[in-house]
């Protein structure tokens, strides 16, 4: 037995050589942590179990029947993040530059049943060449079986990615169908086709990181979720994320310990709307007086900023928050907010966490851009997952709430449960001055002063509609709230709401706009 236990022994040493030393060496020098570093950081401290430990390739032809690293480029297993389970594989750039194998394929995808099984979040920490290039078609189909799991786990269990090294070609795709995608800044970079094809297809000249890297699909595509300073700060915002979300579909969001405060009043809601209605004001600061202190997560925060979403505690509970921000573009829907949104209200809405939805918007952006680039189709992608979602839904209007817009911010016709507005709200048709330059067209033109009557006119109609009161009287707006009451509204509200039971009719599944 003691030459068994020593020949374990040794096998253990040898997969955690893994490429070697030397090729640490260069992978440290680069900035980078190692597949196991990563988990370490990552899991609570003990708890990760390995699978696949001595699992090598099967292919011979370039001679690699003469280079086999055990566990074949990708570390696999379970652990627990906060005491909850997790499943993680961890791709290994020091053994064939962390290429995707028929093996490491099925490391994952083995990985990938079992989360799905046992109602579980799986974690993707990916640093990989793509396809092993000497292993051909095998490769590629090892990434369709990774692909086709990802969408059936979709909505199943969360599904998080980190990307803290390349990530190109096809091998795109299976971060791309999770729930997050989460980079580092300038050592990892994610694109279809790299800087030379694109040379040699549009003669353009760019960088990888100009190309892919955090900056660019934090800020211009959107394909990232988070743009991380480091892998650290990589790791801290998968295991932030993983506060707000329950383990599986079946399961309620989190709710955590909370004692009921006297300073649940914020005072300062009450002189957060500026007096003049075309000023800006920052809807990040609302979010923070409405959410237990510190607690709020943002998603996308560069991205389409003119709206916000992210994840907060509201009373020890965990909410989805979506909501318009007036400081940017006056906090305008446009294509790319109404994607945002729409993404993150339909990953609330797998995962069962209740949305709040702060509006304060004067419409749908226009122009020949928005139109010719799909802003109907954009839109109703926001519209439909609004519509679609059964969980609690809470809706603030505190200021503008105009046109279609209005409708499609989680309005009471497309079913959330408790509408408030503030005094300052205004919701109607359109702006009270371009509603007075069309309805008195006639009267305005043959006044003897068009301009005061324009004036006068436009008074008329902010009087009668730029508040919250009309839609009140027919009860869209359930009830016009002081501000400052707001948290407490909210606190009672989801309390009120948490065993909401609300089925949508039977389908296979709907047909959002793509
Ligand atoms: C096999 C690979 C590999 C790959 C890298 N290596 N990529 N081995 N298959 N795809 C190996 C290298 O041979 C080297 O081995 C080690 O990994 C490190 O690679 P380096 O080139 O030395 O590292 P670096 O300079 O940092 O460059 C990293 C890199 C580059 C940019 C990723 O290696 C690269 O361009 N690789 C090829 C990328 C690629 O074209 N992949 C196929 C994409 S198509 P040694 O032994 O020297 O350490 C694709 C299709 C997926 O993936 C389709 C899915 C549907």
């Amino acid at each position: 037995m003691q030459n068994k236990l020593q020949e374990l022994k040794e096998k253990q040493a040898k997969a955690l050589e893994a490429g070697g030393k030397e090729r640490i060496a260069k992978h440290h020098k680069q900035g980078k942590l190692t597949a196991r570093e990563r988990i370490h950081f990552l899991v609570d401290e003990g708890s990760f179990e390995e699978i696949g430990m001595f699992v090598t390739h099967r292919a011979t032809d370039f001679g690699l029947d003469k280079q086999k690293f055990l566990g074949d480029g990708v570390v696999t297993g379970y652990g627990t993040i906060h005491g909850r389970l997790v499943y993680i594989f961890s791709q290994d750039f020091t053994v064939f530059g962390g290429s995707l194998s028929e093996t490491h394929a099925e490391k994952i995808c083995k990985l990938m049943d079992l989360a799905m099984k046992n109602g579980a979040p799986i974690i993707g920490l990916n640093d990989s060449g793509g396809a092993r290039i000497q292993e051909g078609v095998v490769s590629l189909g090892g990434y369709a079986d990774i692909f086709y799991r990802n969408t059936l786990a979709s909505g199943v269990v969360p599904q998080l990615s980190g990307i803290m090294g390349p990530c190109a070609g096809g091998a795109v795709y299976s971060p791309a169908i999770t729930d997050f995608i989460l980079m580092v800044e300038q050592t990892s970079y994610m694109f279809v086709t790299g800087p030379n094809v694109v040379k040699t297809v549009t003669h353009e000249e760019v960088s990888s990181e100009d190309l892919g890297g955090a900056s660019a699909h934090s800020t211009k595509s959107g394909v990232t979720h988070f743009s991380c300073a480091n892998e650290i700060e990589c790791i801290e915002n998968i295991k932030q994320i993983l506060r707000y979300v329950p383990q599986n579909c079946e399961e309620s969001a989190p709710v955590y310990p909370y004692e009921w405060k006297a300073e649940e009043f914020s005072e300062s809601l009450n002189s957060i709307i500026p007096e003049n209605a075309q000023q800006p004001y920052d809807m990040r600061e609302v979010i923070h007086l409405l959410a237990d202190e510190k607690s709020f997560l943002e998603v996308h925060k560069n991205y389409a900023e003119n709206i916000v979403v992210g994840f907060a505690l509201i009373g020890g509970r965990s909410v989805g928050i979506v909501a318009n921000q007036p400081a940017v573009l006056a906090g305008v829907l446009d294509i790319e907010s109404s994607k945002k949104g729409a993404r993150f209200v339909r990953f609330c809405d797998s995962f069962n966490i209740p949305i709040l939805t702060l509006v304060d918007v004067p419409g749908f952006l226009p122009g020949t851009d928005q139109e010719w680039h799909g802003i109907i189709t954009n839109g109703a992608k926001l519209l439909y997952a609004f519509s679609e979602a059964t969980v609690p839904k809470i809706t603030v209007i505190t200021r503008k709430a105009y046109g279609g817009a209005y409708d499609v911010m989680s309005s009471k016709h497309i079913g959330a449960d408790l509408n408030f507005a503030w005094p300052s709200a205004e919701i109607a048709v359109m702006g009270a001055k371009g509603a007075s330059e069309i309805i008195f067209k006639k009267e305005i033109s043959s006044s003897d002063n068009p301009e005061a009557k324009l004036q006068e006119k436009t008074e008329e109609y902010t009087e009668m509609f730029a508040n919250p009161y009309r839609a009140a009287e027919r009860g869209f707006i359930d009830e016009v709230i002081e501000p400052k009451t707001t948290r407490a509204k909210l606190i009672k509200g989801f309390k009120m709401l948490e065993n909401k039971v609300a089925n949508l009719p039977r389908k296979k599944h709907g047909n959002i706009p793509l």
